[in-house]
């Protein structure tokens, strides 16, 4: 039996990792086998990534052993691993953006590719092995994230590697890029690596992936093959009890106008107008580039815009700046949360008390007792997991990073909240716990422009949605009564309807 297809790269087992106040991994044992793909999914702070940066070398294991390709591996580094044949592609991709895109397939290795020359010669040749256009002398700062990701796996492969970790490699994808991404994988395989793939999105796992293993609380409950899981039977491994639904019941009540925004023009925009009601969640619908950031971060004064007009309960609201923003009651909650927002070495409570300024400057000096009881309520009202909340937030995982900038803006309760991809990485029963809070804010008045790239999502929560496409709004429908086909195509810029 054991031979090609069922051969064991990698043997996990026993492995232990603890850091202060947490035990992040409790005897993992995993088996991964030759040219499969290994999908691992699990909550929020499960030890995914804990896991494979041990296998990378990033972090140490308190104890257990790991085998790969037949050798037993002990103190390894980041560069050792990937000289053995084992690459990680991270949840936040780690490339030097001021270089080239050759340069940074062969970082470091200028000399063994006899120069400039050669180098763009052998990047070209693995960017062409995953069927990959982008130009070698293109500067990686330019570059969209799929095509840093393509970087990565060319990178990946110039080491001969036997076996490729992808760390929520889709979170930043959109469709089309997505699909590539599978073909790469398809690729892979076919040329004999495993790939382990790690993701939130159990559409991708059931289509994909060969064997799953779930992982709860730093245990591994379950490995088997894919085919013999059900979606059901995986979320509840996941998150440990019974989620009947994925999405609540959207928001019940939508009353009067709560603000209009006429004409938005920008380089990008092209009149922009629209309005939200109270006890309204409205969704933007469009491709990566299509405008919905560009929308809301003019209308939150992210970004300097001038000209249009922004009226709150009938009233003109200039918005110059995010602060006038906060002032008129908005909250925002921004697409990439490492730019944009959190400040990673300052404290969990920290993080989430930054925007409720007003509630301790009173006294002219923070008050930090105040800090702690805003990120105690937060860190309880959205289960983020940490051992405290004075622990730096770049100490949590991904996914409860992301529930701290969530709950900095649910504890101001804002009557308009901007959510823009608001559960990128966040695990299925955490996302139900979001969608609850968002219809909360709904039903006490206030209301929710949701920017999803997950098309569900926004379908299943929307009570309205508009389609952007090119900078401008092609298209205004009710999901509840119109199919996601004909709202994609108005999204994609084939003739949108207003109804
Ligand atoms: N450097 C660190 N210092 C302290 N604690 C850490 C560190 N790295 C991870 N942890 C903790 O270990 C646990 C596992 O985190 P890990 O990042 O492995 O989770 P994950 O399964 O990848 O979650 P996500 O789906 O959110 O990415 C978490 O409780 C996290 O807070
Ligand atoms: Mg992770």
């Amino acid at each position: 039996m054991d031979s090609g297809g069922s051969e064991v790269i990698l043997s996990i087992k026993d492995v232990c990792k603890s850091f202060p106040g947490v035990k992040a991994l409790d005897k993992v044992s995993i088996d991964v086998k030759r040219a499969m793909v290994h999908g691992i999914v699990g909550e929020n702070g499960a030890g995914k990534s804990t896991l494979m940066k041990i296998l990378s070398g990033v972090y140490e294991k308190d104890s257990g052993t790991v085998v790969f390709d037949g050798q037993q591996i002990e103190h390894t580094t980041p560069q050792q691993s990937m000289q053995r044949g084992l690459a990680i592609i991270y949840q936040e991709l780690n490339l030097v953006n001021t270089m080239s895109v050759g340069e940074n397939v062969l970082l470091g290795r200028f000399r063994e590719m006899k120069g400039m020359r050669g180098t763009h010669a052998k990047a070209r040749e693995l960017l062409d092995r995953i069927g990959s256009k982008i130009g070698t002398t293109r500067l990686v700062s330019e570059l969209s994230v799929s095509e840093k990701q393509m970087v990565e796996i060319a990178k990946a492969l110039s080491f001969e590697s036997k076996l490729i970790i992808m760390d929520e490699p889709s979170s930043s994808l959109t469709a089309e890029e997505m699909c590539e991404l599978v073909k790469i994988i398809q690729q892979l395989k076919d040329q004999g690596i495993s790939i382990i793939y790690i993701s939130h999105k159990l559409d991708e796992i059931f289509e994909f992936c060969d064997n799953v293993s779930v992982m709860r609380d730093g245990r591994v409950i379950d490995t088997k093959p894919k085919s013999e899981f059900t979606r059901n039977e995986l979320i509840m491994q996941m998150v440990g009890r019974e989620i009947e639904n994925e999405y609540p019941e959207r928001p019940q009540r939508v009353g009067e106008v709560l603000m209009e925004v006429r004409s938005i023009n920008t380089r990008k925009l092209h009149d922009v107008s629209f309005s939200l009601h109270k006890g309204e969640i409205l969704g933007f619908v469009g491709l990566v580039g299509a405008g919905r950031t560009e929308i809301v971060r003019a209308l939150f004064g992210a970004d300097r815009v001038r000209g249009h007009q922004v009226l709150i309960e009938g009233k003109p609201t200039p918005i110059l700046n995010p602060r006038d923003a906060i002032g008129a009651g908005f909250g925002f909650i921004p697409e990439d949360r490492k730019l944009q927002g959190l400040v990673l070495p300052f404290s969990v409570e920290s993080n989430i008390s930054m925007a409720s300024f007003r509630k301790f400057t009173r006294l002219g000096f923070l008050r930090k007792s105040i800090e702690k009881e805003i990120g105690t309520r937060q860190v309880k009202a959205l289960s983020v997991k940490t051992p405290s909340t004075k622990v730096p937030v770049v100490n949590l995982s991904g996914g409860n990073q992301q529930k701290c900038i969530v709950g900095r803006w649910l504890e101001i309760s804002p009557s308009i909240l901007i959510m823009d991809e608001p559960t990128k990485g966040i695990d299925v029963g955490a996302k139900y716990e979001i969608y609850m809070l968002m219809k909360d804010i709904a039903e006490r008045g206030g209301a929710i422009i949701l920017i999803s790239s997950e098309l569900p999502e926004v379908l299943n929560m929307s009570n309205r949605v508009l389609t952007v496409f090119e900078g401008r709004i092609t298209g205004e429908f009710d999901p509840k009564v119109t199919s996601a086909d004909k709202i994609m195509s108005a999204a994609l810029g084939f003739d949108g309807e207003c109804s």
